[in-house]
């Protein structure tokens, strides 16, 4: 007869811990917790894979291939071949969305089982499952009101709110995150300075939508447009990302420059990372509005805008530390050792 010796696990306090509530035990809750980080970064992709999708239908001008909703089209709940190519496109868009559900309920269930283990993710990968319902109905009223771009701004933020939340997920289950209530471990001028950049990251994107509303991608030839000046509120759209671009430099520079004893470590990897991010995604707009809008640029600005929310998420949380009964802006070496990876 074999025998087995239990590893200790570690909850991220410093308690080892055995039995089935260990993130090694190989009970289903063990099971559960070693893949819920590879299904919470699935449950991100697939929700920035369905953005860039999403952006395709758009693109082609197969907005309306599926002219009504729930069913696709002629008293048929599939594309069939009088809606042709723009009727494919869209109905392999709203097939995806079976994939979301499959990938986001795997997440959840595993998040059920170790919720002892991993606790703080069940909560956001309940709102990732209960977000896809809502953006079905907010893709079928975008469809009912015939690409309404006020209608399809909305479907739009909703899949940038699902990024972030998703983006929590992921960081919650990375196997060295410590669970638990967390706070601020900077001192007061930087929170605002973090909450300022999040806040001008929601600006941008919400602009940016309105520039698309504007823009000759209107998903159907017979779409209406907002009616406002495509150049204007593009300018006013590049102006905020100047401005977001300014607040990042100094987010870097005031992480970079902390005394290490009060620097959350991933911190300044953090803000480096959205800093680099945000320049790419500049970049791309950039080029793209110089070149006449081409699709390709547009769907990849698409996917780039839900990089910019995810590693802003993750830059703003990487300032809060798990709460050790330490006042706000000393770190306890452990947090410092989680928060490396
Ligand atoms: C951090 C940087 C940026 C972010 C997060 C961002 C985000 C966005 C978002 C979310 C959209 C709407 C996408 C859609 O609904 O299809 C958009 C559209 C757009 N952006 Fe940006 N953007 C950034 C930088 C820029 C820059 C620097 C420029 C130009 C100088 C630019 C030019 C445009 C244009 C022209 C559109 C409209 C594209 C269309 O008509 O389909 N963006 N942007």
């Amino acid at each position: 007869m074999g025998l087995t010796t239990a590893v200790p696990a570690t909850d991220g306090s410093g308690t080892r811990r055995r039995g089935p509530d260990a993130p090694h035990a190989g009970g289903p809750r063990g099971r559960a917790a070693r893949a819920l980080p590879g299904l919470a970064v699935a449950s991100l992709v697939a929700n920035i894979v369905i953005i860039a999708t999403g952006g395709a239908v758009r693109l082609t001008a197969s907005g309306l291939g599926c002219p009504t909703w729930p069913e696709c089209g002629g008293g048929s709940y599939v594309a069939h071949s009088e809606l042709g190519i723009h009727g494919a496109v869209e109905f392999g868009n709203r097939l995806l969305t079976f994939v979301l559900v499959a990938v986001v309920a795997a997440t959840v269930a595993a998040a059920v089982a170790a919720r002892r283990i991993r606790p703080g993710t069940l909560g956001p990968a309940v709102l990732l499952l209960a977000g896809i319902p809502v953006q079905a109905v907010i893709g079928g009223i975008t469809v009912l009101t015939k690409l309404n771009p006020w209608v399809v701004m909305v479907h739009f933020v909703a899949s940038s709110l699902l990024v972030a939340v998703g983006t929590v997920l992921v960081l919650r289950t990375r196997p060295r995150a410590v669970p638990g209530p967390r706070a601020w471990a900077v001192a007061r001028p930087l929170r605002g300075l973090a909450r300022l950049v999040g806040l001008v990251v929601a600006g941008v994107v919400y602009l940016g939508t309105i520039v698309t509303g504007s823009g000759p991608h209107a998903g159907d030839l017979a779409a209406r447009r907002t009616g406002l000046d495509p150049a204007a509120v593009g300018q006013l759209h590049a102006d905020l990302v100047m401005l977001l671009l300014g607040l990042t430099v100094g987010l870097v520079v005031a992480v970079r420059t902390l005394p290490p004893e009060h620097r959350p470590a991933g911190a300044a990897r953090a803000a480096g990372s959205l800093l680099g991010v945000e320049a790419g995604q500049s970049l791309v707009g950039a080029v793209q509005y110089a070149t006449g809008l081409p699709v390709g640029l547009v769907d990849l600005h698409l996917v780039g805008a839900a990089g910019v929310v995810a590693t802003a998420v993750w830059a703003v949380t990487a300032l809060r530390a798990p709460v050790r009964g330490r006042p706000a802006g000393q770190l306890t070496p452990e947090t410092r050792a989680a928060q490396t990876t």
